[in-house]
């Protein structure tokens, strides 16, 4: 608390500035202090000035003597938009509601949004700490049912906020549950049977970070907002100017945390990015503009065995991977673009898709689209200059450990129409039923036109497979949401704890017209 008001004020004087955590805080320390009210209000009155109100660049006016809002205006000047620094709220009690907003997402001007807790887009990032209680109360301010579903995590099917946990226009839901997950990014969003598509593209979901003492004891970089950025990338299409058009899959404006061509003030050190594809369809290939190689540290459900180097990282709708770059050898005040490469049009990219739309004059298809232009600053205090050599040790399943097979066809009728074994999702059909305790091997064979992004709720599975051969190292981590090609892939999961005759969970395709158009069953 003492820490929050000490946070509080210069944001406050400082207006456009979130403020925040500075460097000279120890890492250790840093997410427990940012939490809670203090700093929300703070955001929130961030978020009602004009000028640099998605600011989300904290605490380096220290370390480099200029002040924020200079700085981003000069961004501005430079035809960059500030990237916004999601708040944080600090458990173990949330509060979430869910109403219209709006925010400046595109220099076209203010778009009418729906988001959480007043924020432009998106919402505030919920942390959470393993073994710890929480209690949640999400209202819906909107005019229409909507839910909340705290995607990744192992929790009783009633808390978990699928399409069965309806929260009615006006009223709200209280879940609570204790924190089973590892350390790792997590998110909210909706998920209401034919509104989650919809409520997605207006900008509802959130991160949530779960900590735990393994991760804790690693010196990785922790500050967030500072060295420790959530990164949530969606695309949106927009119809009339600044309006959001719902009903689009595939977007013609990147956007980084509601920001279209955002760019951040990140010091010369390790820098980590929980990266996020919220897409509604779209697959996404990052990387950087200079070819440089990159550390993965972790997978949707935990940290990796050892960082693993990469170039480029494909991530399809839900998935999520933490990285570490290596901004060490960058001159303070030099600047390096994180990228998307769909230039080797993998996908999000239909054949015919309209291409003349978008910021560039162009829809990102078949082409290298920015997502977020880092320019870099002096080191904080205490600065991570280099990886731990071993994050963690997983056992991750192999397919020997699993006692029972089964395989999910996807097809098509006709155009967009994909089904799970030639059926449409109904609420009233269970559709696999699974022992508790079992360690199921689930392949999923995907005979339709289209790429999937396959997610099943409540466990955290390892791919032992695509298409017969193993997966690149990266995706060696716990996962629950994973990329299936025409052709399959194959994960297997132990489905502990939680079983419940009455509360299904679900498994879908994560991208939400497919989701919302039935493309999703119920175990
Ligand atoms: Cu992220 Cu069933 O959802
Ligand atoms: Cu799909």
């Amino acid at each position: 608390m003492r820490h929050d008001e000490k946070l509080a004020k210069p944001a406050n004087e400082r207006k456009g500035d979130q403020g925040v955590p500075g460097p000279r805080l120890s890492r250790r320390a840093i997410l427990a202090l940012a939490g809670s009210g203090a700093l929300l209000a703070a955001c929130a009155r961030a978020s009602s000035s004009k000028t640099t109100a998605t600011t989300g660049r904290p605490g380096l006016s220290n370390q480099n003597g200029t002040s924020s809002s200079a700085a981003t205006a000069a961004a501005a000047n430079a035809g960059h938009r500030a990237l916004w620094i999601p708040p944080l709220i600090k458990g173990p009690d949330f509060k979430l509601k869910l109403a219209p907003s709006s925010g400046e997402l595109i220099d076209a001007g203010r778009t009418e949004t729906i988001a959480y807790n007043g924020a432009p887009f998106w919402g505030p990032t919920l942390v959470m700490k393993k073994g710890e209680k929480v209690n949640l109360v999400v209202s819906n301010g909107l005019a229409e049912d909507t839910t909340t579903h705290w995607h990744g995590f192992h929790i009783p099917a009633v808390m978990d906020g699928g399409p069965m946990q309806v929260i009615k226009a006006g009223e709200s839901w209280s879940p609570s549950f204790t924190v089973l997950n590892n350390a790792a990014t997590y998110w909210y969003h909706p998920h209401a049977h034919g509104l989650t598509m919809k409520q997605m593209n207006q900008g509802a979901g959130g991160f949530i970070i779960v900590q735990d003492d393994e991760e804790s004891a690693l010196e990785l970089p922790r500050i967030y907002g500072v060295d420790d950025v959530p990164l949530v990338v969606t695309s949106r299409r927009f119809s009339s100017g600044t309006k959001i058009d719902t009903e689009a899959a595939d977007g013609d404006y990147l956007l980084a945390n509601g920001v279209n061509n955002a760019e951040a003030f990140l010091p010369a050190q390790m820098v980590r990015f929980r990266l996020l594809n919220a897409e509604i369809e779209r697959a996404h290939t990052f990387g950087f503009g200079d070819g440089r190689s990159f550390h993965v540290i972790g997978t949707d459900g935990g940290l990796v065995d050892v960082a693993v180097s990469v170039t480029r990282l494909m991530m399809y709708p839900g998935e999520r991977v933490e990285i570490v770059v290596d901004l060490t050898g960058d001159a303070p005040g030099s600047a390096v673009l994180m990228q998307s490469f769909d230039d080797g049009e993998r996908f999000g990219n239909f054949d015919g898709e309209d291409q003349s739309r978008g910021t560039s004059g162009d829809s990102p298809n078949r082409k290298i689209s920015d997502v977020l232009r880092i320019k870099v600053g002096s080191p904080t205090a205490n600065a991570i200059t280099s990886l731990p050599t071993k994050l963690t040790t997983n056992s991750l399943w192999t397919a020997s450990d699993a006692t029972k097979r089964r395989t999910i066809g996807i097809t098509d009728k006709g155009e967009t129409r994909f089904t799970f074994d030639g059926k449409t999702y109904s609420m009233d059909r269970i559709d696999q039923t699974v022992a508790l305790n079992a360690v199921e091997a689930w392949t999923i064979r995907n005979d339709s036109f289209s790429p999937h992004s396959f997610h099943v709720h409540d466990v955290q599975f390892s791919i032992v497979a695509r298409d017969g051969a193993p997966v690149s190292d990266y995706e060696k981590g716990w996962k629950d949401t994973l990329y299936v090609p025409r052709g399959s892939a194959t994960f297997v999961a132990r489905f502990s704890d939680f079983s419940s005759g009455e509360h299904p969970y679900m498994y879908h395709c994560h991208m939400s017209n497919h989701e919302d158009g039935g493309l999703m069953g119920q175990f």
